[in-house]
């Protein structure tokens, strides 16, 4: 799970990482008050979960009260690459002398943590990793040993940070890798670390991003979830325990297995060429155990997609054999009763298919038909969504 900078700015202060003042706003009369809390120059700065809002015009500097006000006014509703902003964070403004980068991340192909920190930081540093990469240090961290002060001055000195500021950056680092660790972050990063004018070195943005594989032991990280940006189909799946994700298409695709469900994916676009370019409207893996109330469950959601035309079952019988799965869509047919309005191509194999098979035979429900083959299937689910 992705943060919002100012929930990676209090996540900071929790763990002694220098900030600023900060308080958020979602209406132009927030933005004043919490300006005018703050006093002097302050900062609009546009929440949203996505980078470069510097450059989209985001981040604005305000003179006081009534420019933070008519500068929220402006941020406030604005569309940033896709994301429209909802609130403002207000922060107070800091004279600015360099611009650092450091991030702590999780380097999944070569199984460790990496630290990357570089003393060109801000606005252009995905430039900086692309035209000089020499700039940018990567130090290896392992998880064992994770950032004592030994590696954080290593860390310090690879990437020449400047004597007078060395030991406040190593602080921050191992600051920064309590935040990682004790948080179960995959990804801490704070661009720009600045330096000011008065010498000082201060986290201006944050970016953290949560391992949701350990919200088990992190009961707190549960306030953290924006219900209202969360997309309603994938929330209800969600809540339902479906391994769900909403894509653009019109093909709704229901699987059993991550692998045969992405592969899925992949015929139906394939298809979906020859039919005027339809495409697969979701992911959506029922897993293992396919019972009738999970395929209900799967159904009704992807029913509920609006953007949907047609359904893909696809389903490889193993250990949950086609019979059980046949009985299933035919059960969780029952259970939708009027909801289930759109036309669903089912593709059985393996275990038991014959039987599967004649048990949706004998079913013949009006919106059911059945393909020998993964493409055939596909093809047809396609051709249904194009009509
Ligand atoms: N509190 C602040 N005071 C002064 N300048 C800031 C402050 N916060 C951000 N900036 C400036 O705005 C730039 C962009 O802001 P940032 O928060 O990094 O957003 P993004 O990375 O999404 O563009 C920063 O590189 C910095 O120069
Ligand atoms: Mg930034």
């Amino acid at each position: 799970m992705d943060l919002f900078e100012y929930q990676a700015r209090d996540i900071f202060e929790k763990h002694g990482v220098p900030v600023l003042a900060a308080a958020i706003a979602t209406t132009a009369d927030q933005a004043e008050a919490a300006a005018t809390a703050i006093g002097g120059k302050v900062v609009v700065k546009a929440q949203v979960k996505v980078g470069g809002r510097g450059k989209a015009g985001g981040v604005k500097l305000a003179e006081n009260p009534k420019d933070a006000r008519e500068k929220a006014g402006a941020i406030l509703g604005m569309d940033i690459k896709g994301h429209t902003v909802r609130t403002v964070m207000i922060a107070a403004a800091a004279p600015i002398e360099a611009e650092y980068y450091l991030a702590i991340l999780l380097d999944r192909s070569n199984r460790t943590f990496l630290v990357m920190a570089s003393v060109s930081g801000g606005m252009d540093i995905e430039e900086v990793a692309h035209t000089a990469p020499e700039k940018l240090a990567k130090v290896p961290v392992s998880a064992v040993d994770g950032i004592s002060l030994a590696k954080a001055k290593e860390i310090v000195a690879a990437a020449k940070f400047p004597a007078d500021v060395a030991d406040q950056v190593s602080d921050v680092l191992l600051k920064l890798w309590e935040v990682f660790q004790s948080e179960d972050a995959t990804l801490v990063e704070v661009n720009p670390l600045v330096k000011t004018s008065d010498g000082k070195i201060v986290a201006l943005d944050g970016k953290v991003t949560l391992d949701e594989n350990a919200d088990f032991r992190q009961p707190d990280h549960q306030s953290l979830v924006d219900e209202a940006g969360e997309n309603p189909l994938e929330a209800a799946a969600k809540e339902k325990g479906l391994n769900y994700v909403k894509l653009e298409g019109e093909v709704g695709i229901i699987g059993n297995g991550a692998g045969l469900v992405m592969s899925t994916l992949d015929v139906v676009a394939y298809a979906g060429e020859k039919h005027g370019g339809v495409r697969p409207a979701n992911f959506l893996d029922i897993g293992g155990g396919a019972s009738a109330q999970i395929m209900a469950d799967g159904l009704s959601i992807i029913l509920g997609d609006k953007d949907v035309k047609s359904v893909f079952v696809n389903v490889f019988g193993g250990i949950t054999a086609c019979d059980s799965v046949a009985n299933g869509i035919v059960q969780a047919l029952e259970l939708l009763g009027p909801k289930a309005t759109k036309p669903i191509v089912v593709r059985l194999d393996g275990n038991n298919v014959l039987e599967g098979r004649a048990i949706l035979k004998a079913a013949a429900h009006l919106l059911v038909e059945q393909a020998d083959t993964m493409d055939g299937a596909a093809n047809r689910a396609a051709e249904l969504a194009a009509k």
